[in-house]
């Protein structure tokens, strides 16, 4: 199914552009250059990078091996090791005494680390690992809040060359017990608990509950951190301070195979068996450093680098541990929530560290838009020189509020398109080449060739819209799905020969920008027309009494699927007369778009549902919509949000 033409025709016509700045233009790692080189030959390219970037122990002899497709190799017969990469080679090369972690405690405890500090600690935990039994292809658990052992963790891990899969703080025992199964981690490091919005709140809790009756975990390893109590079992629970106080400081990183893996990550949202995304080393930590460099701009002897995501997530694995820390970067680290102590956290931290390079998601922003611009405007954010947006499509408005309010109305803004499976950024903006163009993700980045195909996997023309594919192997490609080769295959390239399938509906305007429409399954058929709820939601926020927006489609007897939507107001709009504003949201939709995409209704609610990674969950949106029982909320970040929501639709009825 293809968004039809007609009906993106009438979609956004953002016509705002922002040409680079030539001094931006002039200092930028990014250049014109890259894509005719890339173009002329992607593997001399990619091999390019790799050397240039990365530090092997052995040469590769082949770069691209595609004769088993869909499984690729990339840097054949190259060995390295992804924690050498990351932090010995640049104490070696002098520069030791570089601060490699601010961490910003919750609480307001801060510690600098530098990359000399985090060598040794890496490698006295890489002694700690391999003293437990950890062998190189033995896959560790990490179920960590956002501390520097967290980093810590995953780069011991690499430099032993034991896969680990990290679990989102965030997720409940029964996720942490079928991730561990699933990857048969004999091995879980975890920490006694974590600040959350001013309170501890416990974590290993989860995991010991995880970890009880049949499992394969033999040792958990505790991390300090907030001092709560703790069940304890003394033959199993390690503290990690006391574990590390004893251990050797000296440790020879292991080099291992360019394709050897470096880590799973499980794709959340999904039902039945959670799908364990698997990534290697050489080509994963190529492009992972490439994009930090490219699209970051990141200088390391200059720059203070900031990605808010959780290292939970992929952005944390490639944006604030492998990319970043590759390139030697000097960078901030949060523990707690935007609001804790007050709602100008982020930018008190901006402000202290000089931060330079802030690299955050849309529901960030436009949770900052709905607090007020007043806020970040106490502080002096003037440090900031480029501003990376990623996660889901960013509202042109959102975009400009950000460069605006945030960026001082001079930064570029990227906005980044990838996902967990393609391991790093794919489609941006290059910052000080590209013309930028607020809510378009704009094309592929140099080195990687995507399309936006039809139904018959053949490009459609610009001004069209269709399904976001990548029809070249790229370096950070997943692997496959761990212990999955099936289902590899069928979820991403059987749709079309040779061909990766995304899972994204995208168009291209008539300049070849492409404009990410979102996941396919959240386009609405309304009267046989296509309409993207990124689309409409877009409309709505750019309505200046609207902070968020989330569309779904309902069923509906005449039109086949309805438009409903819910809308957070911004602040001084949140008094007004809500039958009278309701219309007016309406008419400001069908205006934008057209009359087909008006709303049938518009909610006006206090909060959204969303999972812990901050998507908005439309499928319990669009059960309160049918007037359905509300489905199964347990990815749900809050649960009271949807008591909220059903409670304003009783009262509207
Ligand atoms: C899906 C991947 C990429 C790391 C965080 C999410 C959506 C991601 C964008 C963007 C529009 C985006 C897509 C994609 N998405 N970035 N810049 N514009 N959509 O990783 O959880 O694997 O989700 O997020 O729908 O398929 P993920």
């Amino acid at each position: 199914m293809t968004p039809s033409n007609e009906a993106l025709a009438n979609l956004l016509t953002e016509d705002r552009d922002f040409p680079p700045d030539p001094a931006f233009t002039e200092q930028a790692n990014g250049t014109q250059e890259l894509f005719a080189e890339a173009d002329a030959d992607r593997d001399a390219f990619w091999a390019k990078q790799a050397r240039e970037r990365i530090t092997w122990s052995k040469d590769f002899d082949t770069v691209l091996d595609w004769s088993n497709a869909p499984f690729a190799q990339w840097f054949v017969g190259g060995e390295l090791n992804a924690a050498y990469n990351c932090v010995d080679r640049h104490v070696e090369a002098g520069n030791g005494d570089r601060v490699a972690i601010h961490f910003v405690g919750e609480p307001g405890d801060t510690r600098d680390i530098t990359y000399a500090e985090l060598l040794t600690e890496v490698k006295k935990a890489a002694n700690v690992l391999t003293s437990l039994g950890v062998n190189k292809g033995d896959r560790v658990a990490i179920y960590m809040p956002m501390l520097p052992e967290t980093i810590v963790a995953m780069l011991a891990c690499a430099r032993i060359g034991a896969p680990h899969s990290v679990i989102f703080g965030g997720f409940s025992s029964d996720a942490i017990r079928s991730r561990v199964a699933d990857a048969d981690a004999r091995v879980v490091i975890t920490a006694d608990g974590q600040n959350r919005r001013g309170k501890p709140a416990p974590l290993k809790a989860a995991v010991d509950e995880a970890v009880t009756g049949d499992s394969p975990v033999e040792h958990v390893l505790v991390v300090k951190r907030t001092g709560q109590d703790v069940a304890w079992d003394d033959q199993r629970d390690i503290w990690w301070d006391e574990a590390l106080s004893k251990a050797d400081a000296e440790h020879e990183a292991v080099p291992v195979d360019s394709e050897h893996p470096l880590f799973i990550l499980y794709t959340s949202g999904t039902t039945g068996k959670p799908k364990g995304i698997l990534h290697t080393t050489g080509g994963y930590l190529t492009q992972a450093a490439y994009t930090n460099s490219v699209v970051h701009d990141l200088h390391p002897e200059s720059d203070v680098y900031w990605c808010t995501a959780d290292v939970g997530w992929v952005t944390g694995h490639s944006y604030i541990v492998y990319g970043p820390m590759a390139n030697g970067a000097t960078q901030v680290m949060y523990e707690g929530t935007p609001d804790t102590p007050d709602q100008g956290r982020w930018w008190d931290i901006v402000q202290k560290y000089k931060v330079s390079i802030l690299y955050t998601a849309p529901t960030a922003i436009r949770t900052y838009m709905k607090w007020g611009k007043e806020i970040p405007e106490k502080y002096d954010l003037t440090s900031l020189r480029l501003l990376g947006s990623v996660g889901e499509p960013i509202n042109p408005e959102a975009w400009v509020w950000y460069r605006e309010v945030i960026g001082g109305g001079k930064t570029p803004v990227v906005d980044t398109w990838w996902q967990t499976e393609t391991g790093a950024i794919m489609i941006s903006a290059l910052p000080g080449v590209t013309t930028l163009k607020p809510g378009s993700a704009q094309a592929a980045i140099p080195g990687i060739s995507v399309k936006v195909v039809d139904d018959a996997g053949q490009p459609v023309q610009k001004g069209q819209g269709g399904y976001l594919i990548i029809d070249q192997p790229w370096p950070s490609m997943l692997r496959g799905i761990w212990g999955d080769d099936e289902r590899y295959k069928e979820t991403y390239w059987s749709r079309w020969p040779d061909i990766y399938f995304a899972g994204d509906g995208a168009k291209l305007d008539d300049d070849g920008n492409i404009w990410v429409l979102g996941r396919v399954d959240d386009v609405m058929n309304v009267s046989g027309h296509r309409l993207s709820t990124t689309e409409i939601e877009s409309s709505l926020v750019s309505h200046p009494k609207v902070a968020e927006a989330a569309v779904v489609g309902a069923t509906d007897e005449t039109t086949g699927q309805a438009v409903c939507a819910f809308v957070i107001l911004r602040g001084d709009a949140q008094q007004e007369d809500g039958e009278d504003l309701v219309t007016e949201l309406r008419n400001h939709v069908a205006k934008q778009i057209s009359p087909i995409a008006k709303p049938r209704q518009v909610m006006i609610v206090a909060e959204l549902p969303k999972t812990r990674s901050g998507k908005i969950m439309r499928r319990l949106l669009r059960d309160v919509a049918e007037h359905r029982e509300v489905g199964d909320v347990t990815t749900l970040a809050d649960s009271s949000v949807m008591d909220l929501i059903q409670q304003g639709m009783d009262d509207d009825k």
